[in-house]
């Protein structure tokens, strides 16, 4: 990591106003922001960490995830608004366990919500990484997933 840094930061020397461009360099070489390089970058430039991350966190480009391997997106164009995209998303949010905008803590998902994905006709649909699956009911929403793991078999033999 260090020597990506050591790529993006000499150029940046004492230009404290260059915090956006710094961080879409970072985002651009590592994917996301990682927490351990926010630290780092914001030593060098100069400035609290915290005002690093208050600049991070106002803009959407910036992300302090990183993606997961299979980005899911879930149309919210208007005909798949219409045609049930709000419980699309639900179905979704709830088989993955995790909310619009974040990632599975196996890296396998992110989720997150789209405008049209060129495919109205199929409303309302959503897409893993590029595959397309539309007319979808929330129950055939879950399915596209695994289901999610329990614990229950461990609980059950204590
Ligand atoms: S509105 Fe969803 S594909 Fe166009």
């Amino acid at each position: 990591m260090e020597d990506h840094l050591s790529e993006i930061l000499p150029s940046y020397r004492g230009k404290r106003s260059k915090l956006i461009p710094i961080l879409q360099e970072v985002q651009a070489k590592f994917g996301y922001l990682p927490e351990e390089v926010m630290r780092e970058l914001a030593t060098f430039i100069g400035i609290p960490e915290c005002e690093a991350y208050s600049v991070a966190t106002f803009y959407a480009q910036f992300r302090l995830m990183p993606l997961g391997k299979k980005r899911v997106a879930i149309c919210r164009g208007t005909a798949c608004h219409i045609s049930g995209a709000p419980k699309i998303l639900e179905a979704t949010e709830k088989v993955l366990g995790i909310k619009d905008g974040e990632t599975t803590a196996d890296l396998e998902y992110t989720l997150e919500t789209v405008a049209c994905i060129g495919c109205c006709a199929l409303a309302p649909c959503l897409r893993i990484n590029e595959d397309v699956h539309g007319r979808l009911t929330p129950a055939k929403a879950s399915e596209l997933f695994p289901a999610p793991s329990t614990n229950k078999g461990e609980q059950d033999v204590q």
